[in-house]
């Protein structure tokens, strides 16, 4: 079992594969970055793996694979299979656009991917172009309907964005709730990378929106292994606020993240990282394991945010954490 330095139990691994990502969303990377990083210092299937290997048997009961964009990696099904083959009972996840959705869904899910996030902001193609800086929303629908057909459980993510989604929850909500997937809306989480001026919208304000249509719904207990507070409908449906601003969810944060470059990252905001790159490289696997030890133990009890600074910005750009 794997306990931090604050006596939290950890055992949830999000793995990016990589920062680069065919969408341009302006609360993440409105902008290409002025140099992806080379190809070369990116950690191959095999030595990312190394590590997940390590990370699940020190404990590690969950593993998400996040990017950037993921599926612009070359066969993602083969690295998930990987992970699959080695603990068929882990918890395997996936956070995608969707974009590249219609022909990789069935595969994933053969490799063994059981759970699938993927984000869908509006129902609106000229809003998502906006949003995106592509058009992108139809291939994204395909995507999602791809997901289901193979029998992926789906959760849907949405950041509204005042002035631009926001007013779109309670339709958001509604495909979410007809198709049977979860839903949770998120607040923007202010970062360099944003586009200037972009801004988001509290969670107060959000559940007001969906109180205009839903008048009663009741605050279901957390269950602290997600960053998500859950909220039921008077017909049982339930959906999420990820509210970062509050944060509630730091006390039994049970996460830590690898990047594609092998940076291993305690908090989504603690910019100090430890590479386990040379040593996965090197197949010097008792020093990855001393690394990820070390990692825990330094993990902050708090994020930056906890401190109620709302001037602070992470600089850490999200594609590169992997969310
Ligand atoms: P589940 O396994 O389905 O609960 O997924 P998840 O919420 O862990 O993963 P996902 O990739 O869908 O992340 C959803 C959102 O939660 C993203 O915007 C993340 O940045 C945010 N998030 C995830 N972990 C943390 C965290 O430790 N701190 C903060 N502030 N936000 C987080
Ligand atoms: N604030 C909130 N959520 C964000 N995401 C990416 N950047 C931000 C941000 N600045 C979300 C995406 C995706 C998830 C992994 O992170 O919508 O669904
Ligand atoms: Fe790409 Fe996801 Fe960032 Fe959008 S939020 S630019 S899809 S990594």
């Amino acid at each position: 079992m794997l306990i931090d330095g604050h006596g939290r139990k950890v055992d949830y691994l999000r793995v990016s594969v990589t920062e680069r990502c065919n969408f341009r969303c302006q609360y993440c990377m409105p902008e290409k970055p002025f140099s992806w990083v080379p190809k070369e210092n990116l950690l191959s299937y095999e030595d990312l793996f190394k590590f997940i290997k390590v990370a699940i048997d020190e404990g590690i009961k969950k593993v998400r694979i996040t990017g950037g964009e993921p599926l612009l990696r070359e066969n993602l099904d083969s690295f998930i299979k990987m992970i699959y083959d080695y603990k068929n009972d882990i918890d395997l996840a996936l956070t995608t656009n969707a974009f590249l959705l219609p022909a990789a869904a069935q595969k994933l899910k053969d490799a063994g991917l059981k759970r699938i996030n993927i984000s869908l902001d509006t129902l609106r193609p000229d809003v998502a172009a906006k949003i995106a800086q592509k058009d992108v929303l139809k291939t994204v629908f395909k995507g999602i309907q791809a997901a289901d057909d193979a029998g992926l459980k789906i959760k849907i993510n949405c950041v509204p964005i005042k002035g631009i989604n926001d007013q779109e929850i309670v339709e958001v909500l509604d495909f979410c709730k007809e198709r049977g997937y979860t839903i949770r809306f998120i607040e923007f989480m202010e970062n360099n990378h944003a586009k200037d001026g972009a801004k988001g919208i509290t969670s107060d304000e959000m559940k007001e929106i969906v109180s205009r249509k839903y008048k009663n719904f009741e605050m279901i207990p957390r269950d602290t292994s997600s960053p998500a507070q859950y909220y039921k409908l008077e017909d049982g449906y339930q959906f999420g606020i990820i509210e970062p601003h509050k944060d509630d969810f730091c006390a039994a944060c049970n996460r830590i993240r690898l990047t594609a470059e092998g940076n291993l990252i305690p908090c989504l905001y603690f910019e100090e990282a430890m590479s386990i790159k040379d040593a996965v490289r090197n197949n010097r696997i008792d020093e990855a394991t001393a690394i990820l030890k070390k990692v825990l133990a330094d993990k902050p009890e708090k994020n930056k945010w906890s401190d109620k600074d709302d001037n602070e910005t992470s600089t850490r750009a999200f594609y590169e954490t992997g969310g």
